[in-house]
């Protein structure tokens, strides 16, 4: 099974069951080895299991809301003071977290992409929501667990989109 071509959207996860801390921990090494402009990784990953904080991080825009039953939720921010390249910064952030995805999908987890950046209200909500550092931008929330249900990926491969010159 190729994670790349079954990985879906994870909005329902099943109550009460935790990730394992292993899990968790390849999770994040997956995200690590994304590759970066100028080799910067300037990635810091927030990890809560605190159900105040992921309610919170789940109120943050309408569209957060899966959040609210997950067991985990990452946080994906970024060190302004680690970058060499700014303008590169959520090109490598969201690198980084496509290897969240396709990590948990292979674990057999499901993920899901909650936009935070580059809105800086959303941002900011997050930002004090972790109690996060001046020098420290969030990116993107995403929470894991074990899906509830599973469906097939859409095939969105379109030939007439493929301009050979
Ligand atoms: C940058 C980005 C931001 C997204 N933000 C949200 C979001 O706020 N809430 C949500 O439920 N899904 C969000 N998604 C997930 C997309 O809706 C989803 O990837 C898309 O509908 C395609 O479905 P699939 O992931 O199952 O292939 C986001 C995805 C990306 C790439």
């Amino acid at each position: 099974m190729d994670p790349i071509f079954t990985r879906v959207s994870t909005r329902q996860f099943v109550p009460d069951r935790k990730v394992e801390s292993k899990y968790i921990i390849k999770i994040l090494r997956a995200a690590m080895a994304a590759p970066t402009a100028a080799n910067q990784q300037e990635w810091e990953f927030y990890v809560t299991e605190d159900r105040e904080i992921i309610t919170r991080l789940s109120q943050v825009t309408p569209y957060s809301k899966p959040a609210a039953n997950a067991p985990v939720v990452i946080a994906a921010c970024y060190n302004v003071n680690a970058l060499r390249v700014p303008e590169m910064a959520d090109i490598d952030m969201a690198i980084a977290c496509e290897n969240i995805l396709l990590e948990a999908e292979y674990l057999g987890l499901g993920a899901v992409m909650l936009g935070i950046a580059p809105f800086e209200d959303r941002m900011q909500k997050v930002s004090e929501i972790l109690k996060m550092p001046d020098n420290f931008r969030a990116f993107m929330i995403i929470p894991v667990g074990y899906p509830v249900n599973k469906h097939a990926q859409e095939d969105r491969y379109e030939p007439a989109k493929i301009h050979v010159v």
